[in-house]
């Protein structure tokens, strides 16, 4: 009872805090990799991070069906109309144009009326269980980027299972379980993704809202992307800093809205009573007429640009990596460990360019300004090839026996990572703040790692105080927006559980 009070104060902090960034944060950030901007050098490239729109990609899918001949109509049968069970002369007929129900109708335009669907053949071998596999297929990692949407025609399953794979099918876990009495069928209580939180956000549900009957209004199944979206971003999603920022850091939260397939496993058709009537089983079947998934390439922010050739799916890398996912550095271009790139800083993200190799230093190409000197180096220790990095490591040169002795806080073999709980600004520094264990407190969001902007009531490392508190002018009704007077040990005992539980505590 407690946890829930503290959580659904932390909520309105969220609306609070959106309200109060700065930035005009919309989905159109990221859409460059590099511009020519004027130095003192004169005219150069900056490099950042840039990503792929989001857009229907139901259009770059393939479909399969298990079992492969579960489609209604061959041989022709008759149904009962939707909705209807007492009028059982309708009729599937796969070689006939206006009565066959072909699975690519659930990717088709619609808008038309009456809707084209695919619909399956019906429960005619009842008690025998009625189950189809439905698997959407990318050959390509792909980031969902709004809710998943799938419209049916016939009544909503009683039972179904939303399913991801992150490895083009070789493994799959469930994303959200569906059905009319979550407990007996799937032994899940029942949740709502309104009963989440930024703590349980990856938490795998049972939902019970989108299994009703055959009235009108319910053809809809959602999986809801953006109503987890809004626990980092604010309702409305106007805090996009937020959300990218966790989505940097925890690559968890990252990964849970990457897919390389979805599969949607229908169990049970919609029954609609208690019993299923056994003298009209062509009542019970599935029909889908529409299945929405927004989504773009997931390029590791190296590209803007996804090109659909040969029925594939491929990022157009830039920054001088390379992969179907821009997930490596091109030959010659490996001078340091591949990374992705970073949203942050808000807007313009970091690009993490691939560097020229060491080896192909002999004719060194022109670089990203913000790698430090690599040509100095060998000038400074031409036979030792170490190559320690100048700003990670003690001594720009290697010790007698060829490794590099890294500052506090910096590892690997060139001194260019950074430690758990660092981050590289010129060298490693230790994080002031981060979506792990050092939280910004009352809304307020870390950047960089180095500073937490807070929200004009607060102040201190971690936004923890309240501005007007420091000043010794708290009245009555100071701190527009900030909770009521009396609540900053709530706040601070609320700051200690997000700080200790972290943001993703599962
Ligand atoms: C659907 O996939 C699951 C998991 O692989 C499998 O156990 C089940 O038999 C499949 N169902 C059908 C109808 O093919
Ligand atoms: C990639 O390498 C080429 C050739 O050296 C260079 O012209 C280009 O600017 C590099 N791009 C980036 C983003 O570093
Ligand atoms: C790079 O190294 C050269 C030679 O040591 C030096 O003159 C130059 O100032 C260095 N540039 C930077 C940006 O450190
Ligand atoms: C060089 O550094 C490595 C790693 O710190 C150490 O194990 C080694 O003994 C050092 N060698 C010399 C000659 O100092």
């Amino acid at each position: 009872m407690y946890l829930s009070r503290f959580l659904s104060i932390h909520a309105l902090w969220v609306t609070v805090s959106s309200v109060m960034q700065p930035y005009p944060l919309v989905w159109g950030h990221y859409d460059v990799c590099k511009t020519q901007i004027y130095t003192e050098e004169g005219k150069v490239w900056d490099y950042m991070a840039c990503q792929p729109e989001s857009t229907d990609m139901t259009k770059y899918l393939k479909v399969k069906l298990d079992p492969p001949d579960i489609t209604c109509g061959d041989p022709p049968e008759t149904f009962c109309a939707m909705g209807n069970p007492y009028m059982c002369n309708n009729e599937c007929d796969a070689s006939t144009p206006e009565l066959a129900h072909p699975p690519e109708l659930m990717f088709d335009f619609e808008g038309r009326h009456p809707s084209t669907f695919w619909q399956s053949a019906t429960w005619k071998e009842y008690p025998k269980p009625l189950q189809v596999n439905i698997t959407l297929s990318w050959s390509k990692t792909i980031e969902l980027t709004d809710n998943i949407v799938i419209t049916f025609e016939s009544g909503r399953p009683d039972q179904m299972i939303l399913e991801k794979s992150l490895d083009y099918g070789r493994t799959w876990q469930p994303y959200q379980y569906y059905a009319t009495d979550c407990l007996d069928a799937f032994h899940m209580d029942p949740k709502s993704v309104k009963d989440l939180s930024q703590h349980t956000v990856l938490e795998i549900i049972c939902t019970e809202e989108y299994s009703t009957g055959y009235t009108t209004n319910s053809k809809i199944i959602h999986f809801e992307i953006k109503d987890r979206f809004a626990f980092f971003a604010g309702p409305w999603l106007r805090n996009m800093a937020s959300l990218y920022g966790q989505l940097d850091t925890t690559k968890k939260l990252r990964d849970f809205f990457t897919v390389t397939d979805l599969r949607i496993r229908l169990l049970r058709p919609a029954v609609g009573e208690i019993f299923v009537d056994e003298l009209r089983l062509a009542r019970y079947f599935y029909a889908i007429s529409d299945i929405k998934v927004h989504g773009r390439c997931k390029c590791n922010l190296h590209a803007t640009v996804c090109v659909y050739d040969n029925s594939k799916l491929t990022c157009e890398c830039e920054h001088n990596t390379t992969g179907p996912d821009c997930g490596k550095c091109k030959k010659n271009y490996q001078g340091r460990p591949w990374s992705p790139g970073s949203y942050l800083p808000i807007p313009k993200g970091t690009a993490n360019t691939c560097i020229p190799s060491i080896s192909s230093i002999g004719n060194p190409p022109k670089f990203n300004r913000k790698w430090p000197n690599i040509s100095s180096l060998e000038v400074s220790n031409p036979k030792q090839e170490c190559y320690c990095n100048p700003l990670g490591s003690v001594h720009d040169r290697c010790n007698g026996s060829g490794f590099c002795e890294c500052k506090t806080g910096t590892t690997g073999p060139k001194c260019d990572e950074c430690l758990p709980g660092n981050s590289w600004h010129y060298g490693c520094q230790p994080n002031v703040c981060d979506n792990e264990l050092l939280h910004c407190q009352n809304g307020g969001t870390c950047h960089n790692n180095v500073r937490c902007l807070c929200p004009a009531a607060y102040t201190g490392i971690l936004c923890e105080k309240l501005r007007c508190e420091e000043a010794g002018s708290c009245g009555p009704d100071s701190g527009q927006g900030a909770p009521p007077r009396g609540s900053p040990a709530l706040l601070s005992l609320l700051a200690a559980l997000l700080g200790t539980a972290g943001p993703l505590g599962i």
